[in-house]
């Protein structure tokens, strides 16, 4: 038997698979048809809850056994999910007070999934005698690569539970951060509307209440469900290692899904997973942009700067009581196309075939209804084809990249529970910066605040808006040795616990490096500012800050308001370095021609593509350029020389090429 890593290294295409969805005599032919294809793994079992323990402690993995067993035979191995987003009614009516309680006190019923809490610990029993039980059967099955933990955990919770039990681990978890209520009280300035707290088990999950809750607390209790959340999935990781220590374990992610800080929910897997509906949820036609869901998995890629898998890829359309768009003919190998050029090293297909019954009945898999391959199961099929070889070259490589967006849970929450203007939005600025370097074909890394800046020449820091004396020093070092920082409306603008900054103007401390200060702010309703720039009339939108440079140049001008003729975008030396400051949120012309400006300053400017998308990756034995059209219609798309190939090559609707060459090729200097 091969050793797993060489298994695992091996294994490039998967599909979701649900054996307990269909008659046993099917198995068969199911997994000749997988074998035919190319699959090489499935997912299995992170629903089955039911069928595996279908009474307290009486175990049934007998007809786990033989799936596993079937596909193995076909030279398909199994990562097991355990099953702990699905509890099943029995549990549920032994202890009814797993059920998740919402903001007004009210109790959710059974039925869907994710009715379960993560704090209670009757229900985390249940969940440490399953996984243990799974773990135990299966850990010398040599089909059995790993592990997912749950599934998607954070999703289905609107807001997390707000139970007694959740309560009660909320003033735990804020005694082990604050250690004195004295010191809590301070910090959170519950001296308004008298809300000092006597005692930590006074404080309330934020329930419903006559207006609203103090900012400090809410930005706690998302921290403590992130934490909640990563130990419920820590606690079955720890299991499963005791007892099945060879064996991978990983989670499947939601790429900017904000629930838990997957930063750290990945400290603990051996590799990061990522689910992709590149159609969206059944929304109008064409579904997520291309630069979102190439965001998406280069996120997914840096929360362990490591390669990582698909551990659900969409097949067909989506659906829920309405249908999404079919993938047209060639999407399937588009997508991914663009994952595997994004970082991931294997493709998980949701679902093998389309299920008949529950609530995913329309959310379509590679097999229709009837089971019998279509033109899905050929275009996959194909897509494995085509994509192994390049797969088996750069496989493990991570890509390098020159431009880093720091990211940041906290700031993202803050900024969700207080948009300060109605059109913020964490994300939507984040994913504006990611557009224009995805415009230029320049690959990006998100990089946690804690991480190792110094690799980046840019670093774009969205809206940060809580601010610690560690994080303004580290940004501080990365300008002196020479990176190029780019600030935001909003830097600074709050200490660590939500509480407004006051020792010195906006943006505190990195005024200093800025060369400026932000004399007013001014949010803006209905209406936008004019910018004047050097030679384009630009327009901001919903937030300005009114710039006082010192040292700073200015490079937009308020155009409009009260604040005409003031800075509302300056650039600054300082030490070895560059920083940017910008006061205002750029609509994308604008925010196109400053990037533009600020690419070609800093020697990384290339040529936009249009709808084609060009990715480079390096392999062992070759260079690849994935040259990928995203739009319906046909184009011609100009690539860089030293490919064997024209400058200009044609593609049809939703085409993707892939060119290649021998290491040491380029010419063109291109490193990333
Ligand atoms: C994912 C989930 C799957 C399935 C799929 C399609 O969010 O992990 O279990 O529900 O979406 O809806
Ligand atoms: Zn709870």
């Amino acid at each position: 038997m091969k050793k797993l890593d060489e298994i695992i290294e091996n294994i490039k295409f998967g599909v979701d698979y649900y054996p307990e969805h269909w008659p046993e005599e099917r198995w068969e032919t199911d997994a000749e048809l997988m074998e035919k294809m190319g699959i090489q793994m499935v997912r299995m079992a992170e629903f089955s809850w039911h069928k595996m323990e279908p009474r307290c402690g009486e175990f049934h993995f007998e007809w786990l056994d033989r799936a596993v067993n079937l596909l193995g035979r076909h030279g398909i191995y199994t990562m097991l999910g355990t099953p702990t987003a699905a509890p099943p009614a029995w549990i549920v009516e032994k202890n009814p007070e797993i059920l998740p309680v919402d903001s007004n006190g009210q109790r959710k019923s059974f039925g869907g999934r994710h009715h379960d809490c993560q704090s209670n610990k009757v229900y985390r029993e249940h969940v440490k005698r399953i996984v243990a039980a799974m773990a135990e059967h299966f850990k010398n099955n040599p089909y059995i690569i790993g592990w997912q933990i749950d599934n998607e955990l954070g999703n289905s919770h609107d807001d997390l539970c707000m139970c007694e039990s959740c309560k009660n681990a909320f003033s735990r978890w804020l005694e082990n951060k604050y250690h004195t209520i004295d010191e809590l009280n301070h910090q959170w300035g519950t001296s308004f509307w008298s809300q000092e707290y006597d005692d930590f088990s006074q404080i309330p999950v934020p329930r419903k209440t006559p207006t609203v809750h103090n900012p400090s607390m809410l930005l706690d209790w998302k921290r403590f469900c992130s934490d909640l959340v990563i130990d419920f999935q820590n606690m079955q990781i720890s299991i499963i290692r005791k007892i099945s220590p060879n064996q991978k374990i990983t989670h499947n992610l939601m790429g900017f899904y904000d629930k838990t800080n997957y930063f750290k929910m990945a400290e603990t897997l051996d590799f990061a997973a990522n689910d992709q509906y590149p159609t969206g949820y059944y929304f109008k036609a064409p579904g997520q942009p291309p630069y979102e869901v190439a965001a998406c998995m280069d996120f997914i890629r840096c929360v362990k700067q490591k390669n990582f898998w698909m551990m659900e890829m969409q097949s067909g359309p989506t659906g829920g009581s309405v249908i999404g768009a079919n993938p047209r003919p060639g999407q399937n190998l588009l997508w991914t196309a663009q994952s595997v050029a994004h970082g991931a090293d294997e493709i998980t297909y949701f679902r093998w075939r389309t299920c008949l019954f529950g609530a995913e009945q329309f959310w379509h898999g590679i097999l229709p209804h009837n089971g019998v391959p279509g033109r899905r199961y050929s275009e996959i099929q194909e897509t494995i084809q085509i994509l192994t070889p390049v797969m088996d070259d750069i496989h493990g490589i991570v890509q390098k990249a020159q431009a880093g967006i720091l990211f940041s849970y906290e700031n993202e929450w803050a900024i969700r529970l207080q948009p300060q203007n109605p059109g913020l939005k964490y994300d939507e600025v984040v994913f504006k910066y990611y557009k224009e370097f995805y415009k230029h074909n320049i690959t990006v890394d998100f990089v946690a605040s804690g991480a190792d800046l110094g690799k980046y020449r840019i670093l774009v820091a969205p809206l940060l808006y809580l601010m610690t004396p560690e994080l303004e020093k580290r940004l501080e070092k990365y300008v002196k040795d020479g990176g190029i920082l780019i600030l935001t409306m909003r830097t600074g603008g709050m200490n660590n616990n939500n509480v407004c900054m006051s020792e010195n103007p906006l943006p505190g401390k990195l005024a200093a490096i800025v060369g400026a200060k932000v004399e007013e702010y001014d949010s803006l309703y209905e209406k936008n500012v004019i910018l004047n720039m050097k030679d384009w009339k630009g327009i901001g939108e919903h937030w300005c800050d009114i710039l006082s440079p010192a040292s700073a140049v200015p490079i937009a001008i308020y155009g409009s308001e009260y604040y005409k003729g003031k800075a509302a975008i300056v650039k600054n030396k300082y030490k070895n370095g560059w920083v940017y400051y910008i006061g205002t949120d750029p609509e994308e012309k604008t925010m196109e021609y400053l990037m533009e400006k600020i690419l070609t300053d800093a020697g990384m400017f290339r040529e936009k593509t249009g709808n084609v998308e060009i990715v480079f990756r390096k392999g062992r034995k070759k260079e690849y350029l994935f040259v990928m059209n995203h739009a319906e219609e046909d184009c011609v798309a100009e690539v860089p020389g030293g490919w064997n190939a024209e400058e200009r090559i044609q593609l049809k609707g939703y085409e993707v090429k892939i060119l290649e060459r021998n290491c040491g090729n380029d010419k063109s200097g291109r490193q990333s």
